[in-house]
């Protein structure tokens, strides 16, 4: 019965429980290092819930280095807006290794993918749909998207403008890098870079790498991303933060020398000046095992 309701009506939310506040706390709180990510996503999300009838998705794709959040803010993003974890039947995760294996098969995924997407929608006009490690994407497949997330793509009368789509990629992580060293080596603070200076940048670089998942892509040229959100690459101080917070999570929150000495373990770049952790803080759960 409900999905039959929902393919007629376009007030099916299913169990879609946003919490925005929670999330604007989580991001602040817990996401280090990110001030684009804090500000672009809580902006973004509070102004797509706020319209009854949003006149399209809301388009949001994930760029920078490994290690630096990009699938912890995806994560953090469904447990609001859900209140649950990644579980909620209504969030879906798309990972290219496990889904999309096969450059040869292009045609078949994008079938799949289209008949996956039309059938979560119709079940669920606020369906997020999470596309994690884009990179891996063979190029081709992630275009038949692109009619669902323009502005006037009304089928059966379900809203398809209440959906959420998530990309990410470590794609353009090398503009966003590059940014961000010449913005320290001209004295200036992290907090002081600003979108605008890498938006473009990022859509000009995945739309020319062969391996961003968006090669060439429609999605790109007819601008249906809404925000690309840049994660900036993490510096010594972050990673001993996130170090930290292991400890405390382990009852070991005083052992402040081991998140020290996590933050000396692990290796920076560039050469010169040695700045960014090369793995954010992905390591840091293995490092502190090691020091503890
Ligand atoms: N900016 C950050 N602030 C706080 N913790 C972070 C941050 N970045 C990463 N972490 C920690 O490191 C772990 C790994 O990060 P995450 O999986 O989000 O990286 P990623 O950007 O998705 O990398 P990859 O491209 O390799 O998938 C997270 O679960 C989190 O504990
Ligand atoms: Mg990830």
């Amino acid at each position: 019965m409900k999905t039959i309701y929902c393919t007629i009506s376009d007030s099916c939310d299913c169990d879609f429980k946003p919490n925005i506040q929670g999330l604007e706390w989580d991001l602040y709180k817990n996401l280090y290092g990110q001030h684009l990510v804090q500000d672009i996503v809580s902006e973004s999300v509070t102004s797509f819930l706020q319209k009854q009838s949003p006149d399209r998705p809301l388009v949001l794709s994930f760029h920078g280095a490994s290690g630096t959040g990009k699938s912890m803010v995806s994560a953090m993003l469904a447990r609001h807006l859900y209140g649950t974890s990644m579980c909620s039947p209504y969030i879906h995760q798309y990972v290219p290794t496990l889904h999309f294996p096969l450059a040869n098969r292009v045609k078949q995924y994008r079938s799949d993918l289209k008949n996956w997407i039309q059938g979560n929608l119709t079940a669920c006009a606020r369906s997020v749909f999470i596309f994690d490690e884009m990179e891996k994407m063979p190029p081709g497949v992630i275009d038949v998207l692109e009619p669902f997330l323009g502005p006037s793509h009304v089928v059966f009368q379900t809203n398809y403008r209440k959906a959420i789509y998530i990309f990410i990629t470590t794609a353009g992580q090398e503009v966003i890098n590059k940014v961000t060293l010449e913005n320290r080596q001209a004295g200036r603070d992290r907090e002081e870079i600003q979108a605008k200076q890498l938006e473009e940048a990022i859509a000009d670089a995945v739309y020319d790498n062969k391996k961003s998942g968006f090669y060439h892509s429609n999605i790109i040229s007819a601008k249906r991303i809404t925000h690309f959100v840049p994660f900036l690459p993490l510096c010594r101080r972050h990673v001993e933060r996130c170090a930290q917070r292991e400890l405390c999570q382990r009852g070991e929150c005083q052992r402040r020398d081991v998140a020290v000495a996590v933050g000396g373990a692990m290796s920076y770049t560039p050469q010169d000046g040695q700045h960014f952790s090369s793995t954010g803080c992905k390591l840091v759960p293995a490092k502190v095992n090691l020091f503890l």
